[in-house]
């Protein structure tokens, strides 16, 4: 399969790497041929990074020479992009935030439902998540009570991001809720379901209009569970971006501060055990250095599955996680701003896509 490539830039350049490795690997039946970003010089590095890549004058070019598009650009121009591949009746692996508003985001999903398609909400793939939500599902520990998700990492209008755009809020449609904590709405999802209500408090210190960069955001779930999420942008630069997360069920506490393999320390009444994530057992062969080969695999790993899907089920691929998973994210993270704009009153969040005020 040709994948053409909309958006070179960070996280362009990671996919990019990530679909490299793959296929030099033998792992995947496909391999980047063809580049579209509209600065031309990032087009054509990326092109350069692959055996046989060309950079396309236009999107709508590059659809109409591939099998398959991903697209990277920044928030608000992915609408377009993906509204260009799926007129060309391309399948689309398309990045997280879906677009700077809910309202835009239902447009990009009705355009991504007629394609087999793939959201990058990677975080519900790693492993020390799975694992957590595999032990509250069994039921061993009894009830979840509670969770509290600490998210956080410098300002990223600076160091690896090297882009401004997360500052400009039409652009990107919001702060730290929907350029990065969106990940961990998602997560919170897929370990407790969709909560019943959101409250949230936010707060723009750093002066960037529309731009939260603190955010307290309260969920509570039908199980009755409540979460926690602390999401904070700040300036210590020398700080990688990080999560803890910590869930007390009635007889257990789980918690971890690694995002991707843990260890997810479980503690009961009999003492603590450390349970560590695995990659995937194709990992090794990704050709990257050993310090690569987990934050690698982040990337690999979904875009693996999406792309196998597409092998094995031709038009009826479905891609994990879908637009449908990608709206329940983006339905609380706009109920969590129209909770902060009215004070932080709790909002009910009803899964049609509507919501209300309590
Ligand atoms: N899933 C993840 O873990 C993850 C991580 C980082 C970023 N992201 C998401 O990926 C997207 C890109 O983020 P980034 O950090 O790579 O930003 P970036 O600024 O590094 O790259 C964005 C690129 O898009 C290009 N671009 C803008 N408009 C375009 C258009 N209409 N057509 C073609 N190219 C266009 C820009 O020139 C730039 O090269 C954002 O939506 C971001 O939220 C996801």
């Amino acid at each position: 399969m040709r994948v053409g490539l909309v958006g070179c830039g960070f996280i362009g350049t990671v996919h990019s790497y990530a679909l490299r490795q793959l296929s030099r690997a033998g792992l995947i039946d496909a391999a980047v041929t063809a580049t579209y970003d509209v600065d031309r010089a990032r087009a054509e590095a990326a092109a350069a990074a692959h055996d046989a890549a060309v950079a396309m004058p236009t999107v709508d070019a590059l659809a109409a020479a591939v099998d398959v598009v991903w697209v990277c650009t920044w928030t608000a121009a992915h609408g377009a992009a993906v509204h260009s591949a799926v007129a060309a009746g391309r399948p689309v692996f398309c990045e997280k935030p879906l677009a700077p508003s809910l309202a835009e985001c239902e447009a990009v999903a009705a355009d991504l439902r007629r394609v087999p398609h793939q959201v990058g909400l990677v975080l519900r793939y790693a492993p020390v998540f799975r694992a957590a939500g595999d032990l509250l599902r069994s039921g061993s520990y009894g009830a979840p009570l509670a969770a509290i998700l600490r998210d956080d990492q410098y300002f990223p209008i600076q160091g690896m991001y090297g882009s401004t755009w997360r500052a400009d809020v039409t652009k990107a449609g919001g702060g730290t809720l929907i350029e990065h904590s969106i990940h961990d709405v998602d997560v919170l999802t897929a370990l407790f379901g969709e909560p019943v209500t959101v409250a949230a408090r936010t707060a723009c210190r750093f002066r960037h209009a529309g731009i939260e960069d603190v955010a307290d955001v309260t969920l509570e779930y039908e199980s009755g569970a409540i979460a926690s999420l602390v999401s904070v942008w700040h300036q210590v630069t020398s700080r990688p971006s990080t999560r803890r997360l910590e869930i007390f069920c009635e007889d257990a506490l789980l918690w971890s501060e690694d995002d991707h393999l843990g260890p997810l320390h479980v503690e009961t009444g009999d003492g603590v055990e450390q349970l560590r994530g695995a990659l995937p057992d194709w990992a090794g062969q990704l050709g990257v250095p050993d310090e690569l080969t987990g934050p690698v695999a982040q990337y690999a790993q979904p875009a693996k599955a999406f792309l196998d899907a597409l092998v094995r089920d031709g038009a009826a691929a479905r891609g994990d996680p879908d637009v449908d998973v990608a709206l329940a994210a983006h339905r609380v993270v706009d109920s969590a701003y129209r909770s902060a704009a009215a004070g932080g009153a709790p909002i009910v969040v009803v899964a049609d896509g509507a919501s209300r005020s309590r």
